[in-house]
């Protein structure tokens, strides 16, 4: 028997969140590749609050395990290249969303989802980075391709206390960048100062309508919470600069003008880490082993137990958390 988070809904479409006892039977299986992991660590990321509290439709099929991420050790392997034993990472495709996630001690998954765990890592590091940290590298990752170097000019990072953002700028400031973080914590500032960032502005200034083109002062942007944000952010980049797009903390819309793209060649640049290839994303987490300090993934994250994973869900979305969580998944007292 194992422990895990089960979601159902009842028929007024409210989400109902507890903590279960299941044994393998109820492990869903796939046409092929079938393995089944002991989880370790996994996370709570924005995405899993939005699924754990039902404030946002991101489960498409009831009842459901939560957890878009997953660290454990293969335990049972139909997939020829994986081996009883093997030390494996699952991000995204969809687990935790439409597939049994990571918020279980055991979770059966498709071979081909699987990644090896870095060397160099262990898997509550693993988990510390999770989707958000790969997400942030994704980001740094469209930022060098589209020719933002450390001596292009600053580099602005929004939601800069919360996941995505801490680890970004933690990257970053490794690589040399110069880092702006906006955060509507200014309170956080000396955290945000610890991992990197050169300068702090509170996102007031930024959350509002702006106008369609303004004082150009970013050479790159990583966006976690779009909205006015993202539409100022773009409106004050440099001729020629990039700004990855990856969330919606703020919301989904995206109230711009043309003005920065044909007036200054600005690039705004999507970023999804749920189906990315297996190719990139081997990529961001060897760069994640080699770009994040230990002490920096440490200095911003907590751990906490199964059960706790209730409160969490509801702090990361009210804007509470910051850095990550890392849920222990093996204890559920
Ligand atoms: N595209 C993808 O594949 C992908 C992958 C991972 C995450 N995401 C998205 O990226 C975003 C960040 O994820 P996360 O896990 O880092 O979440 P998180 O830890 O909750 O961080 C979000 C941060 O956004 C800021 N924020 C919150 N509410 C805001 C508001 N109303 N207006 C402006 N800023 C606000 C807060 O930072 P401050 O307190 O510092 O202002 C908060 O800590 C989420 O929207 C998530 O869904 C997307």
């Amino acid at each position: 028997m194992f422990n895990a988070i089960y979601l159902t809904q009842s028929d007024d479409g409210k989400t109902q969140a507890a903590l279960r006892e299941f044994n393998d039977d109820v492990l869903p299986r796939y046409e092929s590749g079938n393995v089944i992991v002991d989880v370790h660590y996994s996370t709570i990321n924005f995405k899993d609050g939005l699924a754990i509290t039902g404030r946002s439709p991101v489960v498409r099929s009831f009842p459901i395990v939560p957890g878009i991420d997953l660290c454990g050790v293969v335990a049972e392997s139909d997939d020829p290249e994986w081996k009883v034993g093997d030390k494996v990472i699952v991000n995204g495709w969809e687990i935790g969303e439409r597939y049994w996630g990571g918020l279980s001690q055991r979770a059966r998954v498709r071979g081909d989802w699987l990644i090896r765990l870095p060397a160099g890592l262990t898997p509550w590091d693993a988990m510390a980075i999770g989707t958000a940290g790969y997400t942030a590298m994704l980001c740094v990752r469209g930022l060098e391709k589209n020719g933002v170097a450390p001596d292009s000019g600053p580099v602005l990072v929004t939601g800069a206390s919360g996941g995505v953002g801490s680890i970004a700028i933690s990257i970053l400031a490794k690589l040399g960048y110069k880092v702006t973080a906006s955060t509507g914590r200014l309170s956080e500032s000396d955290y945000l100062r610890e991992l990197g960032a050169a300068h702090i502005i509170d996102r007031s200034s930024l959350s509002s309508p702006g106008k369609p083109l303004q004082k150009e002062r970013w050479a790159g942007v990583v966006d976690t919470v779009g909205s006015h944000t993202l539409a100022n952010a773009c409106a004050s980049t440099q001729y020629g600069g990039t700004v990855t797009a990856c969330g919606l903390a703020q919301g989904m819309d995206l109230p711009l003008t043309v003005a920065p793209f044909i007036l200054r060649g600005v690039k705004l640049i999507g970023i999804n880490s749920v189906l990315i290839s297996r190719a990139e994303r081997e990529d961001a987490w060897e760069r994640l082993a080699k770009d994040l300090k230990p002490q920096a993934i440490a200095a911003m994250s907590r751990t906490v137990a199964l059960p706790e994973v209730f409160d969490v869900a509801r702090d990361i979305l009210d804007g509470k958390i910051r850095g990550r969580v890392v849920v222990d998944v093996q204890r559920a007292m």
